[in-house]
């Protein structure tokens, strides 16, 4: 449990990675609470130095023994980090928002999106579990639907950046894009298959039922996060040549009618969600918007009129930021609320 303190001692565990960067620049420019502040990577990154505020961090080696003293500890290394080190971090009395996906399904384990669930904060034992980044912005639009009209069914379909692989998927993209642009071979390293100029309909790897487990983690953690078993969803996760920003197709069935107006209405008062629909002006989500905002922007609302109660629209959100860093920063927040 977080003890009350003017200032906390914070550390990012990945700090050179997409995500742990973002974490950096969020916790900087919402003014955290920092009073000393602590990055750690793998050994190929000790000794480099990144800006916080008016001074230079240096990075350290991740080691079993670096957790004494720290408060707070975002996590964004990978499962096999967080699997290791999330307990041993708590063990030292340190509080663990992890951004992988290793806790997140454990039931001993918070999985929160402030928006949607601040009230699964209260029994966390030391980890905190970040959401999937599709899952995140899905799930902040869902909540003010589903309270007024009971979702029944979901079927999405996702648009998402190369950022949410990491750095090495954004090389792989802007290497590509120029070598194909000069005429010359490319390798895909990264991904099955090139990236530039393309969609791949595989994130994370194949189930035995043909779905691939970033499907899954829509499935499942949309439940978890809304307390409520009984949503259907249904989901496909594409891979497109976006740098940032993740943006979804989503189709929405609801046990109570709601017309398209009433749902830009109830929207529109959303805490983090920006309604963005004007077609006629050609304003709707764009990747492009996004990139570098908090909230998550909707549009394209329009009622499907092939069922009864159904609603379709069109979401875009930045994932380095919602999607993952924003998100942890946010309940790390709410964790300090709640000391
Ligand atoms: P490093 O840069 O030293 O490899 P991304 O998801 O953008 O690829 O970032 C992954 C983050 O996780 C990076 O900060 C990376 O550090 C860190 N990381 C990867 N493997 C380890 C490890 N074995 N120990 C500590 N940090 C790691």
């Amino acid at each position: 449990m977080l003890k009350k303190k003017d200032k906390y001692v914070v550390a990012i565990v990945g700090a050179t990675g997409a995500v742990g960067n973002e974490m950096a620049e969020v916790l900087e420019e919402r003014n955290f609470p920092v009073k000393k502040l602590r990055l750690f990577a793998s050994e190929r990154s000790e000794g480099k130095i990144i800006s916080f505020h008016d001074e230079s961090v240096t990075v350290e080696i991740l080691t079993e023994n670096v957790f004494k003293g720290i408060d707070i500890a975002l996590f964004s290394a990978g499962g096999e980090r967080s699997l290791h080190y999330a307990p041993i971090a708590t063990k030292e009395g340190c509080v663990v928002v992890d951004n992988s996906s290793a806790w997140r399904m454990d039931p001993k384990v918070p999985l929160v999106v402030p928006e949607v669930n601040t009230h699964d904060l209260k029994w966390h034992k030391g980890i905190i579990a970040n959401p999937n980044c599709s899952t995140i912005q899905m799930v902040v639009v869902l909540k003010p639907i589903h309270d007024a009209a009971k979702i029944k069914r979901v079927v999405v379909t996702t648009f998402q950046s190369v950022s949410g692989t990491g750095k090495k998927a954004m090389d792989e993209l802007l290497n590509q894009t120029s070598d194909l642009l000069n005429f010359k071979d490319i390798k895909p390293l990264v991904y099955p298959h090139q990236i530039a100029f393309n969609c791949i309909p595989h994130i994370d790897k194949f189930m035995d039922d043909g779905y691939t487990k970033e499907e899954i983690k829509m499935v499942n953690e949309t439940k978890k996060i809304m307390g409520d078993d009984s949503i259907r969803v249904t989901a496909t996760t594409v891979r497109v040549p976006v740098f940032r920003g993740h943006s979804e197709a989503i189709n929405i069935e609801t046990e109570k009618k709601l017309t398209a107006n009433a749902v830009r209405a109830l929207l529109s008062k959303a805490p983090g969600v920006l309604v963005y629909d004007e077609p006629e002006k050609n304003v709707y989500p764009l990747p492009t918007l996004t990139a570098g905002k908090d909230e998550v922007y909707v549009g394209r609302i329009r009622e499907d009129t092939t069922i009864e109660n159904g609603i379709n629209i069109w979401i875009a959100a930045d994932n380095l930021r919602k999607g993952a860093a924003l998100n942890a920063v946010q309940i790390a927040e709410k964790l300090i609320e709640m000391a």
